[in-house]
């Protein structure tokens, strides 16, 4: 089954002379339970397909459906919920809310939902992401690379269906991104998680099901890998 469906997005910033087509008439699906690796030169889409993926910004003309739903016909409050439950977006700049410490920021989409914080599913997360004994900093006291295990923490709280994560591991040495990776991958394959992952590295890219290449807004190539 397919969970996500693109169709005909299109993405334009901007108007008259300034405007630019970030997106241009991209359409294709994921499976439930797919692991897709979008690559692409900077300022290809990346960033912007997966923001409308997961309900961040509304397209120009085309639409998302997750689960055969059109995503958009959401109301901006209702996306605002959507975007907590259904989905799990790791940014490309982390988006941490400066004055929360580290375990209020990954519990935030929980607590907004009015529900309780899973604690044993917090440890877990908080160990698995290396991040004991940082519970109580603030982002400014930590490293680029501990923000955005904090970013990955927040999306994965809620277990959700879809993972959407913009180089989620930009900022980590080799052997925190393998680590991170494993946790993504592991949380793909136990959970049965969708996970969609903008990369630049080509180990990564490799390791996924499938490999996206967008071109200029346009998808260049859409490749099986296994
Ligand atoms: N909020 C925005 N306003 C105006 N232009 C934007 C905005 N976001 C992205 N763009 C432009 O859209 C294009 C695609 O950007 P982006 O999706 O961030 O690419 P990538 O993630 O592949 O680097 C770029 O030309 C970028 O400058
Ligand atoms: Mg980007």
């Amino acid at each position: 089954m397919d969970i996500l469906q693109v169709e005909h997005l299109t993405k334009t910033y901007g108007s008259g002379d300034t405007a630019v087509t970030a997106l241009d008439d991209v359409s294709f699906s994921v499976a439930a339970g797919e692991f897709v690796a979008i690559i692409g030169s900077s300022g290809s889409g990346k960033s912007t397909l997966l923001h409308m993926m997961g309900g961040v910004d509304r397209p120009t003309s085309g639409t998302v459906l997750l689960n055969g739903e059109d995503v958009f016909r959401r109301t901006d409050e209702q996306l605002a919920v959507f975007r907590r439950r259904e989905v799990g977006l790791v940014y490309q700049f982390y988006n941490l809310v400066p004055v929360l410490d580290v375990v209020e920021n990954m519990c935030l989409p929980v607590l907004m939902d009015g529900r309780a914080v899973n604690e044993g599913r917090l440890e877990g997360m908080l160990r698995a992401l290396g991040l004991e004994g940082r519970e109580h900093h603030l982002p400014n006291q930590l490293s680029g690379g501990q923000q955005q295990r904090v970013a990955i923490g927040r999306a994965l709280m809620n277990a959700p269906a879809v993972v959407l994560a913009d180089e989620p591991t930009g900022n980590l040495d080799s052997r925190n991104s393998a680590e991170i990776m494993a946790l993504l991958r592991a949380s793909n394959r136990d959970l049965g998680q969708t996970l969609v992952v903008i990369t630049h590295d080509e180990d990564i890219a490799l390791s996924a099901d499938r490999v996206i290449a967008l071109e200029d807004g346009r998808i260049a190539s859409d490749t099986r890998v296994r």
